[in-house]
């Protein structure tokens, strides 16, 4: 066996053995090197694949980011997406985003012991860096008013080699936040484990509030990067569907989605 093959081996039976925890999972399937695993699994979503099927890579070639941008992925990083059949309307999709958001924030800090804020939409910050991202993919159906699939991918920095060297000063790793080592398999475990009992409560949205409370926008003096000009407002709420309420001159304006910077 190449050391190669032994490593991925070794790694496939602690995820297995983590994962135990994680009723959520019904099944992985684990890669050493794909483009994008939200490219795997909208491929197995749409040939049937149950609600719960993971995919999970080493390292990405071609990883996606959210509004198009590519996802640095080389190995020493997090790279999943889950296959989801939410009964949710088109209309409150965000809602999926929002969720994973929370339950990716309560399984970085559990494993870091470092507070994790999110930053609308689906970024979470620790210190000012930002060290995951989050992007759900829907595949519509022309039946229903719900959509065929979500798939829902988390890329989450773990190791230094996971940050590139020109985003040094925006985006951070787990390993430069902690003292002790961070144990991949543990962490993906308990991302699932989390985000399997906020998913229950996916049409109430009762979790809004502690996403509320994570975020690093409410009440700060934002720019939203908009299609018409970039303009400054202050981000006031974030409603039960997901949408920031910011306040631009006296007035108010809803966001379902977008960019908005601020300054950390
Ligand atoms: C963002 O920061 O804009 C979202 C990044 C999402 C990256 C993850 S990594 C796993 C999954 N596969 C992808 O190609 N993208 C997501």
């Amino acid at each position: 066996m190449t050391t190669e093959k032994k490593k991925m081996q070794e790694s496939e039976n602690r995820l297995q053995l983590c994962l135990r925890n994680s009723a959520f999972v019904r099944n992985t399937v684990e890669l050493t090197e794909t483009d994008s695993t939200n490219r795997v699994a909208k491929e197995l979503a749409r040939s049937g694949a149950p609600e719960g099927t993971l995919v999970v890579a080493e390292r990405q070639s071609d990883g996606k980011g959210r509004l198009g941008r590519s996802f640095f992925s080389p190995e020493g990083g997090i790279y999943m997406s889950m296959v989801l059949r939410p009964r949710i309307s088109a209309e409150n999709a965000l809602l999926v985003t929002t969720c994973a958001a929370v339950a990716a924030a309560r399984g970085i800090e559990r494993v870091s012991g470092c507070t994790a804020g999110i930053k609308w939409v689906n970024d979470i910050f620790i210190k000012g860096r930002k060290v995951c991202g989050i992007l759900a993919e829907a595949g519509l159906s022309a039946e229903s008013e719900y959509p065929d699939y979500v798939v829902l991918g988390i890329g989450i920095n773990v190791k230094k080699q996971s940050v590139p060297e020109e985003l040094k000063n925006i985006v951070g790793c787990l390993e430069d936040m902690t003292t002790g080592p961070v144990l991949k398999e543990e962490l993906i475990s308990m991302v699932w484990e989390e985000f399997g009992g906020l998913y229950e409560t996916l049409s109430t949205a009762v979790y809004m509030e502690e996403y509320k409370e994570r975020s690093i926008l409410l009440n700060r003096e934002v720019t939203v990067l908009a299609a018409e000009g970039d303009y400054r407002a202050v981000a006031k709420d974030i409603d039960k569907k997901g949408h920031l309420i910011v306040e631009r001159e006296g007035t108010e304006i809803t966001l379902s989605s977008g960019e908005v910077s601020v300054r950390l």
